[in-house]
């Protein structure tokens, strides 16, 4: 198997990601998050959010709606230029993106049509009279919101300029070939920064190479691989239609160089088409803005891609402790004696007030259960065996150098935090 189908094969039979609508026979480009995918995400936007808002004291959040008034997304150029070209095989008529394929058919070798331009934003009518319903769209980017509500954040709160605002949330796009697992789905989630600074191109090359650092680092920190990230600008011509400038952050993926983030120099591009300025001691003017665009499940598979350890006939997911699903797991050594049960479930219930989550595992055999949580990326391992009934103290086990060392209960939960950070 090659490493995407190791990876999908983990993520289904873990419980990571599972096929959308899967007993219906799928649907192609979206997927469901299951126990252990929704943590992953969730510590992943929250990890986002504490670097982007918490750790600031100049970038606000907000959560706008998925659906808004169609007049947006004519303002912004969505319904007109947001699109990819699709060209039609002349044989079976299978659709692609046009900048994806080569000259003739992948699936039957056929000749392609002219491309033409396909829009990506996906209709949805809103009512309840069924002649007139009005047309809408699902967002297909979270951006627009941030962008209608400018002057209510200004006028609500004391941000000044240069300020961000930050956003994570669903945005929907009918993309004309999906794949890679998540790579490229038809629903996911972004998380995104527009920092709103004074017009003019040195103010906006100085931000822009700010956020791209600070967007790189947060990827390392977080232990993806270096040599697996780069930047690469953007062509003249395959810039986005609001954008001045374009760089992404791209991950070296099994499917080869891969979009991770983009980085935006947006201009006035945006709040000179809603009609929106802003206003302080110096005048009235229309910012600029600079924009950091992720997106929640590309950092997910590719954490989970860069992670991917084998070793020996052990698989181990190499996961930053912030961002593992379960922090902790705890064991029995033996789970049909009940001391040993009822101590280690003691222990798990005060490991758990503390830390969260915290699996409990009294299947199989330990070496089993290691395997089990190594695969899953769970740092540490705590056995109760029947010392632990003597004095007090408990076997730890360290994922990724398998070493174990004893901690008496009454430190373990410091022990567990000071650890995973
Ligand atoms: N507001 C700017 C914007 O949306 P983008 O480069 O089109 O920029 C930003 O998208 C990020 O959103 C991408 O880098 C990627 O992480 C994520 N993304 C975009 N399309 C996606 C798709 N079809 N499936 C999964 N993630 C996607």
């Amino acid at each position: 198997m090659d490493t995407m189908e190791k990876i999908t094969a983990l993520t289904k039979r873990r419980g990571f990601i599972f096929p959308g609508s899967e007993i219906y026979g799928g649907f192609g480009g979206f997927w469901d998050y299951g126990p252990l995918g929704v943590e992953l995400k969730n510590n992943i936007k929250k990890a986002w959010w504490q670097s982007m808002v918490y750790d600031r004291d100049d970038v606000v959040g907000m959560d706008a709606a998925i659906v808004m008034n169609p007049k947006v997304w004519e303002a912004s150029g969505h319904t007109q230029a947001f699109t990819d070209p699709l060209v039609e095989c002349k044989a079976c008529h299978h659709r692609f993106r046009a900048d994806k394929v080569k000259d003739v058919c992948p699936d039957c070798g056929g000749t392609f049509t002219e491309a033409k331009k396909f829009n990506l934003l996906t209709e949805v009518y809103i009512g309840t009279v069924e002649d007139n319903k009005t047309k809408a769209y699902l967002r297909g980017e979270i951006t627009q919101g941030v962008f209608v509500n400018f002057a209510n954040v200004v006028n609500s709160t004391r941000v000044k300029i240069p300020f961000g605002i930050a956003q994570v949330g669903k945005a929907f796009r009918n993309e004309i070939t999906p794949g890679n697992l998540t790579f490229r789905s038809r629903e996911f989630e972004q998380m995104e920064l527009e920092y709103f600074i004074k017009p003019g191109e040195k103010e906006a090359q100085e931000t822009f190479e700010y956020w791209k650092s600070a967007r790189m680092n947060w990827y390392e920190d977080l232990g993806i691989k270096k040599d697996n990230l780069r930047f690469r600008k953007h062509e003249d011509t395959e810039r986005a239609h609001y954008a001045k400038d374009a760089v992404d952050i791209e991950y070296q993926a099994p499917f080869g160089w891969s979009e991770f983030e983009g980085i935006h120099n947006r201009g006035d591009y945006d709040l000179t088409n809603h009609k929106l300025t802003y206003k302080d001691e110096a005048g009235e003017f229309t910012p600029w803005v600079i924009e950091t665009s992720g997106g929640v499940d590309r950092t997910a598979l590719f954490f989970l891609i860069d992670s991917y350890t084998e070793s020996e006939d052990r698989v181990i997911l190499k996961l930053h402790p912030k961002l593992a699903p379960y922090k902790v797991a705890v064991f029995p050594l033996l789970a049909n004696k009940e001391e040993l049960v009822n101590k280690a479930r003691e222990i798990f219930l005060k490991v758990k007030s503390q830390i969260n989550p915290v699996a409990w595992d009294a299947r199989g055999n330990i070496g089993k259960r290691y395997f089990a949580q190594d695969e899953i990326g769970t740092p540490f391992c705590i056995t109760v065996d029947f010392d632990s009934l003597e004095d007090d103290s408990v076997t730890v086990r360290d994922r990724d150098s398998a070493e174990q060392e004893r901690v008496s209960v009454d430190k373990l939960t410091g022990f567990l935090q000071n650890k995973l950070g």
